[in-house]
């Protein structure tokens, strides 16, 4: 378990931080001499469209949706599929949530430049979104940087990006323990077999989040379960 007291916070650094080379200025921006935080985990991620598409759940049916995937995704600012990448980073720390937001400012660009000078997202840019006729029908805000908004959500966050052993035992905020059972991912479906084709996603001795496992063992079971297959399998089935 983390600090006692200690906040866990996702960020991730979006594809086109990467693309204008302020990867290191982001981490020195959110170093521990800086916040007072520490990294717990670091990875890169090809995001997949499932990924991105549990990520930002919450905005799902908005106008600015599509072009949100196709961002976190990459496809918006890297031809070459191979450098479509996110860098996921978990930093832990008293008041870890709020204190991540404020070094991004807010979500807009244009508003950070106004209200919050020298934020990480005043560095960002924002892009008028067309229908086929050329109207204007919404923007789109590269804003270089993602942060949980609340606890709750990095927890969500965390759990879907990150599995417990891609963190330190000493670090890990939520309960974890052994897998029993060999699961695997095919056609949006849960299996329990293998047959070619089929994307392990645990096996039996593999450590997993305690919550992900009792959904599985529900999905298995016919039972309902309170978070979804996709929102389990995405992270294992990314960088294949
Ligand atoms: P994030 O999740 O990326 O950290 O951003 P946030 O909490 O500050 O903002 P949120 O409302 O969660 O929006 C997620 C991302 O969607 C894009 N967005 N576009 N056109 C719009 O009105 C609009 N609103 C949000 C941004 O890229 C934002 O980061
Ligand atoms: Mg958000």
């Amino acid at each position: 378990m983390s600090e006692p007291g200690a906040e866990s916070t996702l960020v991730l650094i979006k594809p086109d931080a990467l693309k204008n080379s302020l990867t290191g200025y982001v981490l020195s921006t959110l170093s521990e001499f800086h916040t007072g935080l520490r990294f717990a985990a670091l990875k890169v991620v090809q995001v997949s469209e499932m990924l991105a598409k549990e990520h930002y759940a919450e905005h799902q049916g908005k106008i600015f949706f599509p072009s949100l995937i196709e961002y976190i995704t990459g496809r918006l600012h890297q031809v070459n599929p191979a450098r479509r990448r996110v860098i996921a980073i978990v930093y832990q720390g008293i008041g870890a949530v709020a204190k991540v937001r404020e070094v991004c400012g807010p979500t807009n660009p244009h508003e950070a430049r106004e209200r919050r000078p020298g934020s990480i997202r005043s560095l960002g840019t924002v892009v008028p979104l067309k229908d086929p006729s050329g109207k204007t029908i919404g923007e789109r805000m590269d804003n270089l940087i993602h942060a949980s908004a609340t606890v709750e959500e990095g927890e969500r966050e965390i759990k879907l990006w990150f599995t417990p052993n891609e963190l330190p035992p000493g670090m890990r905020p939520y309960p974890s323990r052994r897998c029993e059972t060999h699961y695997y991912f095919t056609d949006d479906r849960l299996h329990t077999e293998y047959v070619p084709g089929r994307h392990a996603i645990l096996a039996p001795g593999a450590i997993a989040w305690e919550s992900d496992l009792a959904a599985l063992e529900a999905i298995a079971a016919g039972r309902p379960s309170a978070v979804s297959l996709r929102s389990v399998a995405a992270k294992y089935l990314v960088n294949l």
